[in-house]
């Protein structure tokens, strides 16, 4: 077996070191992006207002985009030589997202919290983007700025359009 938190020798032009430390970012950003996922299907389903159906098919749109990125960001770890984090216990252990409430939010809370939920995964994706690179791990870097940091900073923008004030009248 091999043990989670380690790397197996693969002929990438990488050293051990950067490729351990590229795994311990990657299923940290990882345990949060299965959490993310995971607050979209949950907010998808309990959503509720005027606006119910465009943000029930948005935050699915979201949940399906993020859930590609589970993928390849627990590819990343695995062509590096390590052990995804998997397992949904697993991942709580590991995620710093906050657990929501059981029941439902108002419709402005569930939003607030998928943002800062993304804004947790951008701080770290951009803090370990530029840490990899350091070590040399481009493939790594590249993932993270072109796929995790774009995907979510176009996301948020999409859900903070969504709280702004709309005055239906300005005399
Ligand atoms: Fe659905």
């Amino acid at each position: 077996m091999q043990k989670f938190g380690t790397v197996r020798q693969f002929p990438i032009g990488l050293s051990h070191d950067a490729r351990m430390y590229s795994c311990e970012r990657l299923n940290k950003i990882l345990a949060d992006t299965q959490i993310l996922y995971a607050l979209y299907k949950k907010h998808h389903w309990l959503m509720r207002g005027p606006t119910f159906y465009q943000l029930h098919l948005l935050l699915d749109k979201h949940a399906g985009e993020q859930l590609e990125l589970v993928d390849m960001i627990a590819e990343r770890v695995q062509t590096l030589g390590g052990v995804a984090v998997g397992d949904p216990r697993h991942v709580a252990e590991i995620t710093s997202i906050p657990r929501p409430p059981d029941g439902a939010e108002e419709v402005p809370a569930m939003l607030s919290r998928l943002l800062e939920a993304h804004e947790t995964i951008l701080i770290e994706s951009h803090d370990a983007a530029a840490r990899t690179m350091e070590m040399g791990d481009d493939g790594t870097n590249d993932l993270l700025v072109s796929d995790v940091i774009r995907t979510g900073e176009l996301e948020a923008w999409f859900l903070a359009e969504h709280l702004v004030d709309t005055p239906l009248v300005h005399a």
